[in-house]
């Protein structure tokens, strides 16, 4: 039920802080520190290489969550799209563990990896919203992402739980073996913060609505940009203002822009910069200059330590792996105004399904 919002989005973009919080008390001890089965922790350490496979938004999940793994639990991360990775199976380390991230646990896609994988005698782990799912009972794991059910097609509390999930996990590799990535924070405190930090961006939701107003409802193409995991999240909000809104998006590594695709820049194109890391902030927001000078609209998501005078979305400061949780919000409501600015039907997009069961 989606009580008196006019669409399921704005409902599940809400919901985001009571999510962080659940995860906190499913996941995490009073001194915050993750409580993960032994077992599968056990089976995870025996791995030389993780693997996550994916589709979608949760394709966007497991790019922040290679950040995660190989910062906290310092195991290499590979993450592949399944539809590819089904059928064009990369050359696999000695010791591989699967990590199949998916909202529904039904993604067809993501299936078909499993079946081979598991025939081939790999362990694996299914990260889901979906207890019982066919990609949950045909793993060897389960972690669930208590997120509550996600009813619109696009998917919005499910990316954050899934990172945060990831977190969880990563920080409990890393914390059995005293890696100091992994020990030196208290996450439970973090993911306080996030939520606290989600409330105040969706309490200024009116803001986003204006810039969609201003810059997005007329435009035909615009351009997410940003380096790291900033560039991570740009692949989401550019996926969210697609599948909405049907305005052309590309997510875009920032220092990649002027090897072409800033030939795409015209008068008034919206580009939006993510900038929530310190060693590579400077050099995208030189990147967005140079876009301006082509005549592109810039619009700024910074984070508050990281903000000068004229930027145009700040948000709350956290654990820099963490900043996803927090810069990807005001590209779902961005997405959502400019769906609902243009008299879309929000919830049910042209073309798709919520949960994608052929290949
Ligand atoms: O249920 P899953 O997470 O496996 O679904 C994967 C994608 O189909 C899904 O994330 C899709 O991209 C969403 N519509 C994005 O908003």
């Amino acid at each position: 039920d989606k009580g008196t919002y006019p669409y399921y989005m704005l409902k599940e973009i809400d919901e985001q802080p009571n999510v962080m919080r659940k995860l906190s008390s499913e996941y995490l001890n009073e001194d915050g520190s993750p409580e993960i089965e032994e077992d599968l922790l056990k089976s995870i350490k025996q791995a030389d290489r993780l693997y996550i496979v994916a589709a979608g938004t949760s394709y966007h999940a497991g790019l922040v969550g290679k950040n995660l793994f190989e910062t906290m639990a310092q195991i290499p991360t590979e993450v592949h799209v399944a539809s590819e990775f089904a059928y064009n199976m990369p050359l696999l380390s000695k010791n591989p563990f699967f990590i199949f991230l998916s909202q529904s646990g039904e993604t067809a896609d993501s299936r078909e990896v499993l079946v081979n994988v598991s025939k081939a005698g790999y362990k694996s782990l299914t990260i889901t919203n979906v207890a019982k799912s066919t990609l949950s009972r045909e793993s060897n794991y389960t972690l669930l992402l208590h997120a509550g059910p996600e009813i619109s097609v696009a998917s919005t509390k499910a990316y954050t739980a899934q990172i945060a999930v990831e977190a969880i996990l990563a920080k409990g590799l890393g914390e059995a073996d005293q890696i100091k990535a992994a020990t030196e924070f208290n996450l439970r405190q973090q993911l306080g913060l996030v939520a606290t930090g989600m409330q105040t961006i969706v309490d200024e939701k009116e803001k986003m609505n204006q810039l969609s107003k201003d810059y997005f409802v007329n435009a035909s193409k615009s351009f997410y940009i940003g380096r790291g995991i900033d560039y991570f999240v740009s692949l989401e909000a550019a996926l969210k203002l697609k599948e909405i809104s049907y305005i052309h998006a590309e997510g875009f590594a920032s220092g990649e822009l002027k090897h072409g695709t800033i030939a795409l820049i015209e008068d008034k194109t919206p580009v939006i910069g993510i900038i929530t890391q310190k060693n590579t902030s400077n050099l995208t927001r030189s990147n967005l200059e140079e876009t301006m000078a082509r005549g592109s609209k810039a619009i700024t998501i910074v984070t508050k330590a990281l903000a000068k005078e004229d930027d145009d979305i700040i948000i709350p400061d956290v654990n820099s792996m963490l900043t996803p949780l927090l810069s990807v919000i005001p590209a779902q409501l961005l997405a959502y105004y400019t769906s609902l600015n243009k008299g879309l039907d929000v919830d049910h997009p042209r073309n798709l399904a919520k949960s994608v069961t052929v290949q």
